[in-house]
């Protein structure tokens, strides 16, 4: 196992795409390759948690995910409450702190109450923290924002003058955490996919070739290893 580098991201975000081709590469349907997405999941919490890293935001369902076929989108869901109920002991055990963000009113309403219960269950929790990204869309974040806003300005809570960058945030679902410090995408793919547009303002891109059912602890270590290699500035000499 590799040394832990000694810059540790404090928050990492990850695309994890490319589970569909490795169900095909395999000649699975393509929600085995979503059930082996879903164990690099566990992997990858479990990595973050060894190095001491203190925020993993998954991008597990997007917004525009529920255009996908019907089938496809009830056995994602079906993954996903089964998942919580599966591995909310393991989260425990680990002192992970479950998170979501997103509109998860979208979701069934039996995956509702699953991740309600798992969010509860974990609050206590002062680990990692985990949050998932479900019914997410990153423009759809910034108008939920916006009307947030627009609400504290017709409630006389807030003067328009007072609106910047640091108030826009406090708005945004991700308001709890830091911005990402590094983005890992899976598969190759050279793009954002409406992913936390805002909070990817200042962060490390990380892309890897490898499918995400494919992505284990020693590429999480490896991604965290050429982090620490990069020279952050901010747009600053
Ligand atoms: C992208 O692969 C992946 C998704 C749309 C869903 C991500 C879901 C998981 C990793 C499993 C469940 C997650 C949890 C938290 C239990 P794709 O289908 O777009 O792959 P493709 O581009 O190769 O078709």
């Amino acid at each position: 196992m590799a040394a832990a580098p000694k810059t540790i991201p404090r928050h990492i975000a990850i695309i994890m795409d490319g589970n569909g081709r490795w169900a095909a590469n395999h000649g699975l349907p393509r929600i085995k390759g979503h059930e082996k997405g879903a164990d690099a999941v566990r992997a990858c919490v479990e990595a973050c948690g060894e190095l001491k890293v203190e925020y993993l935001t998954l991008y597990a369902f997007s917004a525009e995910n529920w255009q996908r076929p019907k089938t496809e989108v009830f056995a994602l869901m079906r993954l996903l409450e089964k998942f919580l109920k599966e591995k909310t002991a393991e989260l425990l055990e680990k002192n992970v702190r479950l998170q979501a963000i997103g509109r998860l009113t979208d979701l069934p309403l039996n995956c509702q109450r699953q991740l309600h219960e798992s969010i509860e269950r974990t609050a206590g929790n002062d680990g990692l923290t985990l949050v998932l990204a479900l019914s997410y869309g990153a423009r759809l974040e910034i108008i939920d924002a916006i009307q947030s806003l627009l609400r504290e300005i017709e409630a006389g809570h807030i003067d328009k003058a007072m609106i910047n960058p640091d108030l826009f945030s406090k708005h945004l679902y991700t308001r709890y955490y830091p911005d990402p410090d590094l983005l890992i995408r899976t598969s190759g793919e050279l793009r954002l996919s409406n992913f936390l547009l805002w909070q990817l303002s200042y962060t490390e891109i990380y892309v890897t070739p490898k499918l995400w059912p494919e992505f284990g602890k020693e590429d999480l270590r490896a991604a965290v290893a050429d982090f620490a290699q990069r020279q952050r500035r901010y747009g600053v000499v």
